[in-house]
């Protein structure tokens, strides 16, 4: 892998993804969860990289996000810190690291800045947790809220299902929406939405929405880094756009290696090291007849083959 910094760009932050709101300019979020990952999408010119807690199913094999703990998305985050600058760097607070005092909350959302690196924190839900929101706040960190469905609470949900399809529902999730605002958030998510309702909550809010599942007419859009990309097998839920089928790629290119190495195809002379003949021939003459059979180089003086690693 090469070291060529990246062209150092203006670093995105909480404040200036309002006024890009106010400019009418969208913007799209992507989950990361490792140096690949952040590097490729801070290349790829991505404002905001969140370090969902769907991490615990995509990168970890969880059946669901509840089991995350801090220190795993800590250290998902410090890799994420170390591939990219330009992007706002958001971590999402798992599950009881905010719900049961906002002194853990702040405790726990230092520990995203002081550890992992991060800008900004993201938590789910409004009422009960607006004092959380608004200690993290107090403590100078940014705060993204997340309203509809919060997966963190599939069990009291029911499931994953789209929230807000009826009045009294959509209503919870405007005032939600609205009380996150109030608090002090400076972007809300709205997951799994209907689109109407998603493009009212936006025009009632100062700070940007961003949306999953929720339609165009939020000001910004997220998507799990995994779905978009086809780093999974299996069925892609229908808020997704599938750009890419990595993961049978993976296993195409996964398949070839094991080809090449059991028909001996895999390394070829250009993947091995030599070593000067002079060298070999004084080796060789201690070993008498015990030649290996190995397809041997001839070179004449240092090998010119370059550094073993080139980082
Ligand atoms: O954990 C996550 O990836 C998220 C986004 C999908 C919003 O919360």
């Amino acid at each position: 892998m090469s070291k060529e910094p990246l062209p150092i760009q203006r670093k995105v932050t909480a404040p200036g993804l309002r006024r890009r709101k106010e400019a009418g300019e969208k913007f799209s979020v992507v989950t990361a969860c490792d140096f690949p990952s952040a590097r490729a999408a801070e290349e790829a010119g991505i404002d905001v990289l969140l370090v969902g807690d769907s991490l615990g199913m995509v990168e970890l094999g969880y059946q669901n996000t509840l089991p995350v703990t801090m220190d795993e998305m800590v250290h998902h985050c410090r890799a994420v810190s170390r591939g990219a600058r330009r992007p706002l760097l958001v971590g999402d607070m798992p599950f009881l690291s905010y719900q049961v005092r906002p002194e853990e909350a702040v405790a726990n959302a230092g520990r995203f800045v002081k550890e992992g690196g991060m800008d900004a924190v993201k938590l789910e839900g409004a009422g009960p947790m607006l004092g959380a929101v608004r200690a993290i706040l107090d403590a100078g960190i940014p705060v993204m809220g997340h309203v509809g469905l919060t997966p963190q609470s599939i069990h009291r949900l029911g499931g994953y299902r789209v929230q807000g399809k009826d009045r009294e529902g959509a209503r919870k999730v405007v005032d939600d929406a609205l009380a996150l605002e109030e608090a002090g958030c400076f972007a809300v998510v709205l997951e799994a939405v209907p689109a109407r309702l998603a493009a009212l909550v936006t025009s009632r809010l100062r700070i940007p929405t961003v949306g999953i599942g929720a339609g165009a007419g939020c000001d910004a859009q997220v998507l799990v880094a995994h779905d978009l990309l086809g780093l999974l097998p299996g069925v892609t839920p229908r808020f997704v756009k599938r750009y890419e089928s990595l993961y049978e790629r993976m296993v195409e290119a996964l398949s070839a290696y094991r080809a090449d190495v059991e028909s001996g195809a895999f390394p070829a002379a250009e993947h091995t090291y030599e070593m000067p003949d002079e060298e070999w021939d004084a080796l060789e003459a201690e070993f008498p007849g015990e030649s290996p059979a190995m397809p041997g180089r001839r070179v004449s003086g240092r090998d010119q083959r370059g550094p073993v690693r080139n980082r």
